[in-house]
């Protein structure tokens, strides 16, 4: 079986990222485009990432994450520091994040190292979760083999039923990834794209173009 798709051809024409008009901080052009994705509503959830990880091979992972919170510190995302990612950071502290935005035929790049977030900032984010996203965290050993989709019904709804409070485990939490690049990339026609790449020189960003 083999399925031919030379034929999707989509044309990239819906805007530029020309170097004078844009910010000399990475995080506010990623704010400038993250309110442009959000204001436009054509995305129900603009914080989806991607997440890559190495393990201890060397061999790269990549999965969809949420995430939390952007300022001039960093990227935050929550997850449970036992999991596959959890373990690869501990491992290798280098990440890399990306963003897609269709509509706007954006897309955003991150590389830079994970650390965890104080558990003051942990239990509270994690106290702001829904009661059954709290439960499903507390059961969940994520990334692990599991006998049975059984077994996870049980587990919850005995959680559900004893009446326990909801506390946060140990083992789950917030990383913070800080940047040291962040590539802006604007789809042009004629697949001549923009792509805009900040490096941070221990305190200043600065940004070059880098060819399509
Ligand atoms: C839309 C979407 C949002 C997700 N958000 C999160 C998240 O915020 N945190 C998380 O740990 N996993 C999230 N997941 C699940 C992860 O993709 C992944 O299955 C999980 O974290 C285990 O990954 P790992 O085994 O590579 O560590 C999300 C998946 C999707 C598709």
């Amino acid at each position: 079986m083999s399925k031919d798709l030379s034929n999707y051809r989509k044309k990239y024409s819906k805007g530029k990222l020309i170097e004078n008009i844009i910010p000399k901080n990475p995080i506010d052009l990623f704010l400038n485009w993250f309110n442009d994705v959000e204001q436009n509503k054509s995305e129900q959830e603009p914080n989806i990432m991607s997440i890559s990880t190495v393990d201890e091979n060397k061999m790269p992972r990549s999965r969809i994450v949420l995430l939390k919170k952007f300022s001039k510190s960093g990227f935050v995302f929550f997850t449970n520091y036992n999991s596959r990612k959890g373990l690869n950071i501990n491992l290798n502290s280098n990440v890399c994040l990306s963003f897609y935005w269709p509509n706007f035929e954006r897309q955003v790049i991150v590389n830079g190292k994970a650390t965890k977030i104080s558990e003051t900032d942990s239990v509270e984010y994690f106290d702001s979760r829904p009661k059954g996203s709290k439960i499903s965290a507390i059961i969940s050993n994520q990334s692990k083999v599991i006998e049975s989709r059984d077994l996870l019904d049980k587990k919850f709804s005995e959680l559900l039923k004893s009446g326990i409070p909801l506390n946060k485990p140990d083992h789950w939490g917030g990383y913070l990834v800080k940047p040291t690049e962040i590539e802006f990339w604007q789809g042009r026609e004629n697949r001549l794209h923009d792509r805009i790449i900040y490096k941070n020189d221990d305190k200043d960003w600065k940004f070059y173009r880098l060819s399509p």
